[in-house]
């Protein structure tokens, strides 16, 4: 089974990570589009072509039979037009976990953070409003601009990130939310700054073991064995901190990782 998976950076792995956990026998195919990175603060049309031309290599080079927008943004922005596109391939997208959320919050003060695009984009106002009628909930939806960057950056740890976390995150400490929804997959990178800033009475959601399982579900009904060595290969179209690769895919037993710029 080849996978191709892909985010504007870093944040995607931590999906990856999850995959690593669950599927089997399958050759990853990870790109970082770092050349275009951060998908959150660009337009609409912008990151549906930016994840079209990725989805084009990806098929074309490594025929792919499966892919995964491990990026809520790319998801927001492209994931239909994606899947008219190539009906015949699996393609699965990452969408902030509002339905876990809603079902584990006690004070039913659920903050959300995410890219702006995505908070921006029709597919959250509509996953929202689907939801937040299922249960009394209060919504406390904040775009996190410039976190992408310092997470890229190797910076989660700065002062200034924590900075930037804290005027979000008080705010919503003051308004008793006990559930966070993190809807970008730069975010679990800076979970530990997040609990900290909550003094860890907060849940974190965040979607990488569902859409692994799910991506199992649907390989193994098109023939897939889960059996055998695992790969990712990381492939990157500007600049990448190579050394914080390290700290989010654990698992090395069975990986096998390059580098290398598509272009
Ligand atoms: N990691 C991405 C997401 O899940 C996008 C981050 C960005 O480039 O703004 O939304």
């Amino acid at each position: 089974m080849k996978i191709g998976v892909f985010d504007s950076g870093l944040g995607g792995l931590t999906v990856v990570q999850a995959m690593t956990k669950v599927i089997k026998g399958a050759e990853i195919f990870y790109v970082a589009d770092t050349k275009n990175a951060p998908y959150g603060e660009k337009t609409a049309d912008q990151i549906l072509q930016y994840s079209l031309n990725i989805t084009q290599y990806l098929i074309h080079t490594y025929q792919i039979e499966a892919l995964i927008l491990a990026c809520n943004t790319a998801t927001s922005s492209a994931i239909k037009h994606l899947r008219q596109k190539y009906p015949s391939l699996i393609i699965i997208g990452t969408e902030p976990g509002i339905k876990p959320a809603i079902a584990l919050t006690k004070t039913g003060n659920i903050g959300v953070l995410a890219t702006p695009a995505t908070l921006k984009g029709n597919k959250y106002q509509t996953l929202v409003n689907t939801l937040s009628s299922t249960k009394d909930v209060a919504l406390f939806e904040q775009a996190c601009p410039g976190l992408v960057e310092q997470i890229e950056k190797g910076d989660a740890d700065s002062i200034e990130t924590k900075l930037l976390l804290e005027k979000w995150l008080i705010p919503m400490r003051e308004k008793n939310v006990d559930t966070i929804v993190l809807g970008c997959t730069h975010y679990p990178l800076v979970a530990h700054v997040i609990e900290d800033i909550m003094h860890s009475k907060v849940k974190l959601i965040q979607t990488g073991h569902a859409i692994a399982r799910h991506l199992l579900l649907l390989t193994e009904s098109k023939g897939h064995r889960n059996v055998g060595d695992l790969s990712v290969t990381i492939y990157v179209t500007g600049e990448l901190q190579v050394y914080l690769i390290d700290n989010i895919l654990d698992t090395y037993e069975n990986l096998h990782k390059i580098v290398i710029p598509i272009a």
